[in-house]
């Protein structure tokens, strides 16, 4: 099915004498008064061509054939054109969606790749709350391409090298409590990472022992590459309970290290190229002067005007570092997958790291460069209520898994009061559903660029834009269809849809743009669009609902509303389901 925006580009583009290369843009109106959809295409027409929108627009309407699908269009402001959908093409248009599995969401001309690089914490320390936003975006997103009909490659690029396995081989070997390991991996290995770091600080000869265990490490020592891999073993562990937990799932988990024979002839290349030059020892990609001072990455300004900021892609001791890998990464994943797309979901302090690695490839690789669409999607902090970064109440970092914890514990106290009658197994399964998606939600729904205050009480809230809120509504529309079969009825669908009511017909319409905002989170890589469209399709249905009696509605409209209700808990729960958050029957 197409989107409602893309029928009305057509019908526009047909309107238009000559159409070639001419950006439409068709979008809903801020307000219903003034019509559902509106286009800028009159002023785009009327500076390509020098002439008076509002005159323009004119002609296009005159020219327009929307008839079928429009009771109205209208030319407002400086030269807009509103669209208003008709209630009979509406109607037939909801009964259409009724039967498409993807409620609306078209499928591509072409299945596109995108291999989708999040979550990706660091091996040997526990996931902690910094890994949410990557693990619920990266997740979403893939979700979302998938249900579009492309192919996803979920790729987890653990940091499983770097010079923390010095200090934890250190104190592996020297410090290790075995019954700590076996009852909680991460925190041993965290406790021993800790202990040596702060040791090294003030034993220089401690800080010797480490480096050298790194040095085995990196040349292939048995012992330590064994350790090493238990380590890795032993995190993975852990993030795969955590992982299974949030239903989220990888189809493959290539870490830093995978990259490790690849990363001298990397360098090598570069410097062959002539794009890293040594300086002060180390190997750096310098600006090549092509840019803007203000879009060139390797420039930084200070005080004194704009200086070098170049990238590093050796250090002076020999060892390459985090851009080396990703350059290598990047050169890995454009052969193995051919994707279209690459998509790095990290925190917002990296962002110079990605533009750097973007524009180190393109000047590296550059065929291949034009081949992809690269893209860093960033985010910003989670604070705590007092606005400071999110912490426990004794300042450390809150473990992901303690955090999941609270969350279904929290909900589980709500679930009971308000459900005293349901059995214990089935409030958890209950809070264990709405605490997740309470978390997820809270996180999705912010524009990612921003902070966002970790607040549970309002996350937990059934009231407000949250997932409780959400999924409440669906309950709501399942207990209508409960109610229905515990009547004796029983209800096959398929009457026609009925748009009558101001109500219904602003319901139908919310129904009808699931398809295209599922569209523009793929173009935006921003969730929080499809999460707040959830929150205004809740609010239509309970709109609808205070106007609009079901069960008890007349026989001529009875049917007809079934209908509405089926279709909007339908959308509900797909929606949902791409931000990652189940819902639960009752609640
Ligand atoms: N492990 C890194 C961190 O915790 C994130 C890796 C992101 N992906 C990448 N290809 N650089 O900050």
């Amino acid at each position: 099915m197409e989107t409602i925006p893309s029928l009305l580009v057509q019908r526009l583009h047909a309107a238009v004498e000559d159409s070639a290369g001419l950006e439409v843009q068709v979008v809903p109106t801020a307000d219903s008064r003034f019509g559902d959809y509106q286009s800028n295409v009159a002023m785009v027409l009327a500076k390509r061509l020098k002439l008076n929108p509002r005159v323009l627009a004119q002609q296009i309407m005159d020219r327009l054939r929307v008839a079928d699908l429009c009771s109205g269009v209208e030319i407002a402001g400086a030269g807009f054109l509103n669209f208003r959908l008709s209630k009979e093409w509406l109607e037939s248009r909801l009964c259409e969606l009724r039967s498409d599995d993807h409620l609306g969401v078209p499928r591509p001309e072409r299945s596109r790749t995108l291999v989708i690089d999040f979550s990706s914490p660091n091996v040997a320390k526990p996931m902690h709350v910094g890994h949410i936003r990557s693990t619920f975006l990266g997740d979403s997103l893939s979700r979302i391409a998938e249900y579009s009909g492309h192919r996803v490659v979920r790729d987890n690029h653990i940091g499983d090298w770097g010079t923390q396995f010095g200090m934890l081989l250190f104190g592996w070997k020297n410090l290790l409590e075995r019954e700590a390991l076996e009852a909680d991996a991460l925190s041993e290995m965290e406790r021993l990472y800790k202990t040596v770091s702060a040791r090294c600080k003030e034993d220089p000869a401690i800080l010797e022992a480490a480096r050298s265990e790194l040095v085995k490490l990196q040349s292939g020592d048995a012992e330590n590459l064994a350790l090493w891999r238990e380590m890795i073993r032993l995190s993975q562990g852990q993030f795969d309970s955590v992982y299974g937990r949030l239903g989220v799932r990888f189809d493959v988990t290539l870490g830093e290290s995978f990259y490790n024979d690849q990363l001298r002839v990397v360098v090598e290349d570069l410097a062959r190229q002539g794009i890293a030059q040594e300086s002060d020892g180390a190997m750096c990609v310098f600006s090549d002067g092509k840019h803007a001072p203000e879009q060139d990455p390797f420039l930084i300004k200070d005080k004194d005007g704009w200086r070098p900021n170049p990238a590093l892609v050796l250090k002076s001791d020999g060892a390459a570092n985090y851009t080396t890998t990703d350059l290598a990464t990047l050169q890995y994943r454009i052969g193995e997958w051919r994707p279209d797309e690459i998509i790095y979901v990290t925190d917002g302090r990296q962002q110079l790291h990605f533009r750097q690695l973007f524009a180190v490839f393109a000047r590296w690789q550059p065929e291949a460069f034009q081949s992809v669409r690269l893209a860093h999607v960033w985010f910003g902090a989670i604070l705590g209520e007092d606005g400071k970064p999110f912490k426990t109440r004794s300042g450390e970092t809150v473990r992901l898994s303690d955090l999941l914890d609270e969350a279904e514990e929290r909900a589980f106290s709500i679930v009971s009061a308000k459900n005293p009658e349901l059995g214990e197994g089935e409030r958890r399964e209950i809070a264990r559903i709405i605490g997740l998606g309470a978390v997820k939600y809270a996180d999705l729904q912010p524009n990612r660029q921003g902070d966002y205050v970790f607040s549970w009480d309002k996350m937990l809230s059934f009231q407000g834009n949250t997932a409780p809120y959400l999924q409440n509504a669906y309950v709501r529309i399942r207990s209508i269809f409960r109610k229905l079969k515990e009547s004796g009825e029983t209800w096959k669908g398929g009457a026609p849809m009925a748009l009558d009511q101001p109500a219904e017909e602003a319901l139908g319409k919310k129904v009808l743009q699931f398809g295209e905002v599922v569209l523009q989170v793929l173009a935006d890589h921003r969730p929080n669009t499809l999460a707040n469209y959830l929150y205004e399709l809740a609010n239509a249905f309970h709109s609808f609902y205070e106007a609009c009696p079901v069960l008890k509605a007349e026989a001529a409209v009875r049917p007809g509303r079934l209908e509405l209700c089926d279709i909007s808990q339908r959308v509900l729960k797909s929606g949902l389901e791409l931000l990652g958050i189940e819902v639960p029957e009752r609640m």
